[in-house]
C-alpha cells in the first residue's frame, strides 16, 4: 500500500495508440482521458496539477500558465514531431524535460506530400468525384481531365530536414529537379551528394513547379507565406503544406487561389484545426484538403505512442530520455 501511494503520475491526454499503457501502468499512477477529443483546458488544468508527467497532444496548450500551475512537473512528452505548442522557455527554466517523437513519422508524411502532389497535378479529388457521381460521360475525350507531369519539373522544398530529404528522394524518383530553402545552406558535398540546389527564398518561390513546405513553426516562419511571397510564384505552379498551418496566412492564400493567380494548393493544416464549417476555404475549386493525417499511418503512429511512454520513463526513473527537445535542462535540473 505504502509503494502504491508513493508511485508518481503520469496524465495521458488523449487515447494515443501504441504500447503507452504496458510501458508506464505498472510503475506510475495513470490518469487517461480515454478519448479521441481534447481535454477541455478547465480539464486540461484539473487533471494535471500534481502529475509527475504528460504525454499530449500537438493540440493541448501547453502554455506559461499550464506550466507554472503544475506543482510536480517533470517531463511533458508530445506525441508529436512539432511543439511549438509548448512554452520550452518556460518548461526549461522550471525544468522540466520535453521530449518528441522525431524520425518514425518521416516516411508517413513524405508520402502523403507525395500522394497530395499527385492529386494536384492529375487532378485525381476531380477525377474521383466525376466517377462517384456517375459523370463519366464521354469515354476516350481526348482533352477531359488533363494533367501535368512531375519528369523535369522544379520542385521546391522549404525546410530540408529530415522530412525535406525523405520528400526530395521521393520526387527524384519522378524525375523532378530539387531546389531548397533551409535555415543554413548544405556544404557542396553535401548538395552534390543529395542532387540538390540551393536558392534563396524569393529565387524558389518564383522557379518552382511546385512548392512544398517543410519547416517548423517559429517566429520566423509564422505566416511568413504571405500575399507578397505567393505573388512571386508561377501562374501555373502549386503550393503543398503538411508542416503547420500558421506558416501561411490563409486568407492570402484563399485570395491568390480565387484570382487564380497559382494552379493549386494542397493544406494537410490549417492556422486553426479542425477546420470551421463555414470556413471560406470549403468553397474553393483549386485547393485539395486533408485533416491533418500527415503521421497518420498505424506504423508512425504506434512508434510515436511508444517513444512517449519510453521517454516519461526514462525521466520519472532519472534516465536521460531518447529524443529530448531542450537539451540545456539537464544544466538546470540534471537527473542523477
Ligand atoms: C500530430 C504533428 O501530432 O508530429 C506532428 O508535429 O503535427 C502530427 O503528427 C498528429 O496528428 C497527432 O495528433
Amino acid at each position: 500500500m505504502a509503494n502504491q501511494l508513493s508511485k508518481k503520475k503520469v496524465l495521458i491526454t488523449r487515447k494515443f495508440p501504441g504500447r503507452i499503457l504496458d510501458i508506464l501502468q505498472d510503475s506510475f499512477d495513470i490518469i487517461l482521458h480515454d478519448s479521441e477529443f481534447p481535454l477541455s483546458r478547465k480539464q486540461l488544468l484539473e487533471y494535471s496539477h500534481d502529475v509527475d508527467g504528460i504525454i499530449c497532444s500537438h493540440s493541448d496548450d501547453i502554455d506559461y500558465d499550464f506550466i507554472t500551475s503544475c506543482t510536480n512537473l517533470k517531463v511533458i512528452s508530445t506525441f508529436s514531431v512539432g511543439y511549438d505548442h509548448i512554452d520550452i522557455k518556460t518548461a526549461t527554466k522550471k525544468g522540466i524535460y520535453v521530449t518528441n517523437t522525431p524520425d518514425v513519422l518521416t516516411d508517413a508524411t513524405a508520402d502523403l506530400t507525395i500522394a497530395l502532389l499527385l492529386t494536384l497535378t492529375r487532378r485525381l479529388d476531380q477525377s474521383q468525384t466525376i466517377m462517384k457521381n456517375k459523370k463519366w460521360i464521354n469515354a476516350g475525350a481526348p482533352n477531359f481531365l488533363l494533367g501535368t507531369e512531375l519528369n523535369n519539373k522544379i520542385f521546391g522544398i522549404i525546410g530540408f530536414g529530415r522530412i525535406g530529404m525523405a520528400v526530395s528522394k521521393r520526387a527524384q524518383s519522378f524525375g523532378m529537379d530539387i531546389i531548397y530553402n533551409n535555415r543554413t545552406r548544405f556544404d557542396v558535398a553535401k548538395e552534390l551528394k543529395f542532387n540538390i540546389t540551393y536558392k534563396n527564398f524569393d529565387e524558389l518561390l518564383k522557379t518552382s513547379d511546385v512548392i512544398s513546405i517543410h519547416v517548423d513553426l517559429n517566429k520566423s516562419t509564422l505566416k511568413f507565406i504571405n500575399y507578397e511571397k505567393l505573388c512571386l510564384m508561377k501562374p501555373n505552379s502549386y503550393l503543398i503544406n503538411t508542416s503547420r498551418g500558421q506558416v501561411i496566412d490563409e486568407k492570402s492564400l484563399i485570395k491568390i487561389l480565387l484570382e487564380d493567380k497559382i494552379s493549386g494548393a494542397a493544406l494537410d493544416v490549417f492556422e486553426n484545426e479542425p477546420l470551421s464549417v463555414d470556413d471560406e476555404i470549403f468553397n474553393l475549386k483549386n485547393i485539395i484538403l486533408t485533416p491533418h493525417i500527415g503521421s497518420a499511418t498505424f506504423e508512425a503512429r504506434s512508434k510515436m505512442g511508444e517513444i512517449c511512454a519510453l521517454d516519461v520513463f526514462s525521466v520519472l526513473s532519472s534516465k536521460t530520455p531518447s529524443h529530448l527537445v531542450n537539451q540545456n535542462v539537464e544544466k538546470i535540473r540534471p537527473l542523477v
